[in-house]
Order: C-alpha cells, then structure tokens, then sequence
C-alpha cells in the first residue's frame, strides 16, 4: 500500500505540469474520504463557466490520470460526483496531504481543465499492534528501572488522527513510557517500577493500548504477559518452629515419631526441600532417630529408655536444591514417656546372720531394700512375704526394710529357711521379681538325748564270755553338732552290795555294755543298769534309761542226790525190805536236786542196772522204788540197782545212784527206819540237810495239810476262773531274816505255784514271782517283775510276749528250792507234780 500510493504520486505530479502547461486557472474540491457513491464533489459545470447545455454538447467529462476512475460527471447537472470508494491511506499513504489532480475535457473546442479534489483523511483506522500476545520473561531480581522495548502500534490515519499515545493496564510492578524514535514514530517501552516477586506473582498480564488523537479516539491494543522468572531467594520454612511429641519408652523400632514440614515457595529446585538432622546433632540422637530425608518424618531406629533419656531435642533442617542452597530450621521435643519396663529389684543391704533357735520374735536377720527403675506408679515397689512365714518385714525409712523373724523358730524342725520375698510395682500391668533367702538357723542345745526305749530288758545267758558285749543302748539327740555328741555312762548303783561298774562298763561314745565277767545264773539272777546319756552342750541336757539284765539258766548243773546220799557216805546206801513184801511195796524214794530252774532242773529217774530187772521198778518222776512183783523165796536177797538220775536241760546232765537192797525176812517198819536215817544227817550238815527236811517235810508228812491250806488261800485269793495265783504284796512279812524261805502250794494235788522267797532283795522292795497256767497242762510260766508293779494282768501281757517260753517253763516232778545265801527270792512254778 505504501509503494502504491508513491507510484500515484509521481504520475500526479507528471500530468500535473503538463496541464499547468495548458490550462490556466484551476479548481480545486476538497472532500473527506469514504464518501459514499453519488456524493457530490463539486458543481463543475458551474465552475468551468459552462452552460447547462454546453455540458452536453461539448461533451464534458473527467479523465482520471490514474488508472482508476473515482469520480464521473453528472450529465444532467454537471456535478463533480464520486464514482468509487476513496482511501486516503490507499492512495496517499502517509503523506500529510492527499490531492487527486482530474483532467475535464470538453471537446468543440477542445479545453482542457485540470480539476484539483483534495481526499481530506478521516480517522477510519484504529492503531494495531503487529501482534496481539506478547510475552517476556524478566527475572525476579531485575533491579527497578530497567526498561523492555516494546513493538510500537501503526495507525495509518494522519494527523491528528494518527498514533498519539499509549496506555498500559494498571500494576503496580510496570508502567509505560513512549520515546519518539527518528521519523517521529512512538516507541513504547515498558519499566519495572517495583521489585518483582515470583513467590507473590509469577506472571503478569498487562494489556497496553494505543491510541489515536482522532474524534472519537481509535485504540488498539495488544496482551503483554510477563513470565516472572524464580530465583532462590526463598528460605524453606517449617510449619512449626517447634514440634512436641511424647512416645512411650517401649515403642517400637521404626515407629514413626512426627512428620515436619517445610515449604519453600521458590519454583523448581530453588523449592525442592531436602530434610536432614542438623549439622551438630549428638550421636545419641543419631542413634535413636532416622529422618526420611524426602518426606522429613522422623522414624524411631533404636530403643528408647526413659531411665537413661527422658527427653530428646532434635535439630531439622530443611533444604532447597536451589543454587545457593537455602536452609530452613525447625526442633523437635520428644518426650519420652516412662512405660513400667522395669521390674522391681530387691537388693540385700546387709546380708543375712544365722539366727539362734531361741532368738525372741523381733530378731532383725538381714536389711532388704527394694528399687525400681521407673518412675511414678511405676517405681512404687511394695515387697511381701509368703504367708505365714516365720518372718516379717519391717519397714524402715524409704523403700528399706528389715527382716525380722516373727515367730518361734525350731532348728530341730526347719533348719534353713528360704525366704521368698515378692518385690511388686504400682504400674499397670504392674511388675514382679522375686529374691529368695537364705537364713539358717544355728542349733541351741534345747534337745535332751532320747533313748530308743525308755527301759531295756536284756536276757543274758550265764557263764557267758567276761568281757563280751552284753547289751548295746543308743540314744540320740536332734540338735546338732556338739549339742548331739552323745556320751554314755553307767550311773553307780549297787548290784548284792557291789558297785554294777564292777559288773559292766559302757563304751562312752557308742553306748555298748559289756559284761566284765561271766554270771551264774544260781547266784544272780536279775539286775538293773542305770545308763545316762549326757550331750556335749552349755549347758549339756542328760537323760536316763534303766537296762534290766536277766541271766538265763543254762543247764551247768547235774543233778545232786540227796537221798540216798551215797556219795556224801562214800558208801553204798543199803535198803532193808521184807520179803513177804507184796508187788507195788515202796522200797526207797531215791531224791535228788538240780541247782539249774526251768528244764535244766527237771529231774527224771531211771533204773539203769539191776540184780534182778524183773523184781524192781523206779517211777520216772518220783525216785520211788518198787517192787513190780511179790518178793519169792528164789530172789537174792541182796539186790542192787543202779538209778541214773537226769534232768531236761541242753545237754542233759546227768548223775547215777546205786541203792542195794537186802531181802530180810520179818522186817515191817521200813519208813521208820528211813525217818531215823535221814534226822541225824541233818542234824549234822547245814543246808544239804535242810534241804533234805525240807523235801521230805514237803514230801510226806506235811504235804496233805500244806494242800489244805493252800486251797483255802488258792479259793480266797484267785481272781481268774482257773488261774491260781499267789501274790504277797506284804513286804513285811519278808524283811525277817529269819524266814527268808516260805514254799506256798496250791491244791489240787499236782504242785501249781511255789514261791521261795529271800530276805536281802526284799529291802529293795523287790520281789519275783512265779506263775502258771492252768489252762494248758504244759505249758508254764515263770514271771519275774519288780513289785512295784500291782496290776498282776499286765505283767502277763507284757512278759507273755517278751519271754522266751521255753526256758521259763519247767515241769517237774520234784521241786527243790535251794535258798540262796544272800537271800535271793526265787520263784518256781510246777505242774504234774506228784509228790
Ligand atoms: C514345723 O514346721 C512346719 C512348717 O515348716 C510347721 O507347719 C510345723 O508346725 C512345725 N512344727 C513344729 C513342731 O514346730
Ligand atoms: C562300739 O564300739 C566298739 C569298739 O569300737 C565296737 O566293738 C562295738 O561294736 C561298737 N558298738 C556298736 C553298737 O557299734
Ligand atoms: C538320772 O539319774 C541321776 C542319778 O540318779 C539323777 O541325778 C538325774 O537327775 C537323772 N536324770 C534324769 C533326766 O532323770
């Protein structure tokens, strides 16, 4: 449009001389552009001082110079009208002014005008901007003043109605200056009035307008947007200064604590955070924590303690990934709370002493405290005995007890107790622990030494070994050490006026009694030993036992002839008898005594040899000699027998008697004769003779009457059915000297009971006596029991059991009491006895 208008120009400006040339006077129109078609430009008929008829006939018209023809004349009037659209900016550019030369011809003659029509510009164009976006990128630190050329805007009106100014949209970061650049055009230029902020406003949209000084003013504008490039000059900044977390002590490892957050409003990288612990963060805590570097939360990696670390301060800081990087601070309490973790422990301050047995209720034994790690409830500790311990706690000052006994304590019963203490925590759940101790109990001597029997019976065989071990006692003592050392002794006594320590001795540490020499049976028969048992203690405790030692006959004894004594005589014992003696006529009783008891005295008789076997006989119990037959004139009349005389015992013991007898005829008093032999020898020998009276008192004479009175006695005195037992309870009657043998007989014929009784023995109240059973016929008893004792029953069931029957039972046909010096009292029971 530009190179058009000058092409215009010059042809104008050609064509315009040349009719200046030609033409004088000139007329010139002016009118506006984009006049519509018909719009008259002028009266040119009029003008050119034509009439209205010479329009016509000289044929007047317009020749346009330019090839395009913008205006016609009106044949009618002669007006001057346009004839196409006119613009000024298309045909004159931007030239100040714009005049379109027009040639009228008018023919007949030929003239030649040259008509001037000024195209006046009107204001049809807006100013526009070569684009309507534009867009600049300013960083964010551009300093204020900087200035940004912009494109300027064209407006092709001139004049006043061309591009007179610029406006821009109001903010507060830019504001717009116009400079005239050479050939007057307008530059606008925008200026950053204020320091930008990306963090506030990261693009700014402006809309700058430009405008005309036409009427009515024409803009244009175009949209400026303005990128506002980020620099890191944000610090990324936490939410919180300060975090605060509590977390239990028992929380588990990668348990998450607290998650910080930072935010940095710079773009990009210059925003991207990284979290991290601070520069001088403790190993402690490094141990303990773990911070996600992307997320910045904060993660448990150890375990926590409260009893080492109750609280925690963590450094956090965060940074950008700007350039230079930017950092950001924030802590992080953690409170670690107390979890009951701990059981109670119970320490033993002082250790714990032996207690003495006797120790009073109160003893303090040892010192306990109890700790706890925690804290609060959890650190409360409460410590407890089993029940019915024999001991208590005592509590003292803070979490200190004592351990007292409560109690009586008996070493012999619990020598060591193991106390258990229970230690229990106020927490929830609360915890335990447990200590046990040990306290031992040291002995007192509070135990006497106990016999395993309160008395001993021992049965000792007489002519035994001196020397050997005649009994062994044993007493024992539940304390312990020296207080049970056990030594043993003999308590002095007197055994038939001798010190018992002459008898026995004891082996003080085990208790073993020892015979010092053998016994006889015939001589003592019963004595008792009085042992102490005495330990070692301060003071030491004793006790006593008694030992009763029975002496058992053995058969050391053989029988002794008493009648005929042939061997006190040292000759053989003759025996009258009359020959008209008839079968069964009692020739002799031969009698004889054993000094054993029981069996070993049971005497049997026996012919052994004989002149003539057929004519005697001898009774196997009594010693009576008989004839078997009537005496005829053929028998010798000197016949001799010989009578072995044995008794019961192991081995049998046994002694011979020859009696000869001489057949005479006439003689008829053979009892008298025996009487008379037998009182002197008894007038002259002491005891065999006594006993010999005695015997034979008992015997023959006194025998019915003795029964008689025994019966009497039995009747009065028996207390069981078919027992019969003689009892003398009246010591008095035994303390004479003088009558220190009594025999007693019960009825019945058969002997049952026979007491002997001493005189010494009796002084200490002691008496023996026999009994027997009538219930069977051999089966006897011989009891022997201090006198002291008065229910007669018992003694049976204790002795029945004890004693070996066999040896106390005797039976026998003959009973001799021999009364021993000292006056022991002897007690013989015998059944089947015919006398
Ligand atoms: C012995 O100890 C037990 C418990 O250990 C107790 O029950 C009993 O009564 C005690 N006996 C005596 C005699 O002290
Ligand atoms: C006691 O000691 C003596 C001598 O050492 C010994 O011969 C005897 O057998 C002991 N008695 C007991 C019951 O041990
Ligand atoms: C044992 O016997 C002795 C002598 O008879 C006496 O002194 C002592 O008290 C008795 N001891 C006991 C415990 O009976």
């Amino acid at each position: 449009m530009r190179v058009l208008p000058l092409l215009w120009q010059a042809l104008w400006w050609h064509h315009f001389f040349l009719l200046w040339s030609i033409i004088d006077g000139q007329t010139r129109y002016s009118i506006p552009e984009e006049l519509k078609q018909g719009s008259v430009v002028g009266n040119l008929a009029k003008d050119l001082g034509l009439g209205l008829s010479e329009i016509f006939d000289r044929k007047l018209r317009v020749a346009s110079e330019a090839g395009k023809q913008y205006f016609s004349v009106d044949a009618g009037k002669g007006e001057l009208v346009v004839n196409d659209r006119i613009d000024r900016e298309a045909l004159c550019g931007q030239s100040a002014s714009c005049v379109l030369p027009l040639q009228v011809v008018i023919e007949d003659p030929l003239q030649l005008f040259r008509v001037e029509v000024e195209i006046q510009d009107i204001n049809d164009n807006a100013p526009r901007f070569p684009s309507n976006d534009i867009a600049l990128e300013i960083a964010e630190s551009t300093v204020v003043g900087v200035r940004f050329p912009l494109e300027s805007a064209i407006d092709p009106d001139v004049g006043s109605n061309s591009l007179k100014s610029y406006t821009l949209s109001k903010d507060e970061c830019f504001s717009i200056r116009v400079k005239e650049v050479a050939g007057g055009r307008k530059v606008p230029e925008l200026i950053l009035a204020k320091l930008l902020d990306r963090e506030k406003k990261a693009v700014h949209k402006l809309l700058l307008t430009a405008l005309d000084g036409g009427n009515p003013v024409k803009s244009g504008s175009s949209q400026i947007s303005i990128k506002v490039l980020d620099i890191n000059d944000n610090v990324p900044a936490f939410e919180k200064s300060l975090y605060k977390v509590s977390i239990n002590e028992n929380a588990a490892e990668g348990a998450m604590i607290v998650q910080t957050k930072a935010s940095d409003m710079d773009d990009g990288q210059n925003g991207e955070i990284e979290y991290s612990f601070g520069a001088h963060t403790s190993d402690s805590v490094l141990s303990v924590f773990n911070i996600d570097h992307a997320s910045g939360t904060i993660f448990l990696k150890g375990k926590l303690d409260f009893e080492s670390t109750s609280n925690y301060e963590i450094d956090i800081s965060a940074k950008d990934k700007g350039s230079p990087r930017m950092e950001g601070h924030c802590t992080v309490q953690v409170e670690v709370l107390d979890v009951n973790d701990n059981a109670p422990e119970i320490i033993l301050t002082s250790h714990p002493k032996p207690v003495r047995e006797d120790s009073p209720s109160g003893t303090v034994v040892a010192l306990i405290s109890a700790r706890d790690l925690d804290s609060g409830d959890n650190g409360k500790v409460t410590l407890q005995l089993p029940k019915k311990s024999q001991f208590a706690l005592k509590p003292s000052f803070s979490q200190n007890y004592a351990l007292v006994t409560s109690g009586v304590l008996d070493r012999e019963n619990v020598s060591e107790y193991n106390i258990d203490i229970t230690a229990t925590d106020s927490g929830s759940p609360p915890l335990s622990s447990k200590k046990t101790i040990s306290v031992s109990i040291t002995d007192v001597n509070d135990n006497s030494p106990v016999f395993t029997q309160p008395s001993y019976n021992v049965y000792l065989k007489e002519n035994g070994v001196p020397g050997s071990i005649l009994y062994s006692v044993s007493a024992s003592d539940l304390d312990f050490g020296e207080n049970a050392k056990i030594s043993y002794s003999i308590l002095d006594s007197k055994v038939q006026d001798v010190s018992v320590s002459s008898y026995v001795y004891i082996n003080s540490d085990n208790g073993s009694i020892y015979s010092m020499h053998s016994f006889d049976y015939e001589k003592l028969k019963v004595f008792q030993i009085q042992v102490q048992a005495k330990d070692q203690g301060s003071p030491s405790l004793s006790s006593n036992t008694t030992v009763h030692v029975f002496i058992l006959d053995q058969n050391d004894n053989a029988p002794a002839v008493i009648y005929p004594s042939s061997a006190a005589l040292g000759s053989l014992s003759h025996q009258r008898m009359p020959r008209s003696a008839k079968a069964g006529h009692l020739v002799t009783k031969v009698t004889a005594v054993d000094a054993d008891s029981g069996h070993n005295a049971w005497i049997s008789y026996k012919l052994a040899e004989a002149t003539d076997a057929s004519l005697f006989t001898v009774n196997l119990y009594t010693g009576e000699v008989r004839t078997k037959r009537a005496v005829s004139e053929q028998d010798d009349s000197s016949q001799r027998l010989l009578i072995e005389i044995k008794d019961d015992g192991e081995p049998v013991q046994s002694s011979t008697v020859t009696v000869s007898i001489l057949l005479e005829d006439g003689l008829h008093e053979p009892i008298l004769d025996l009487r008379q032999k037998m009182a002197e020898p008894s007038k002259k020998n002491g005891r065999i003779t006594l006993y010999l009276i005695l015997s034979l008192a008992s015997v023959s004479v006194l025998s019915l009457l003795t029964f008689l009175i025994l019966t009497v006695k039995c009747i009065r005195n028996s207390r069981s059915s078919g027992s019969c037992c003689m009892r003398r309870t009246d010591c008095d009657d035994y303390k004479n000297p003088n009558r220190n043998l009594q025999i007693q007989l019960n009825t019945d014929g058969p002997i049952k009971y026979v007491e002997v009784l001493g005189g010494d023995m009796l002084s200490q109240s002691q008496s023996f006596r026999s009994c027997m059973s009538p219930m069977s016929e051999y089966s006897d008893f011989t009891l022997i029991k201090p006198s002291s004792t008065t229910d007669f029953k018992e003694v049976i069931s204790v002795l029945d059991a004890s004693l070996p029957d066999s040896t106390w039972t005797f039976e026998s046909q003959q009973v001799n009491s021999l009364q021993h010096p000292r006056g022991t009292k002897t007690g013989l029971c015998g059944r089947k006895s015919s006398w």
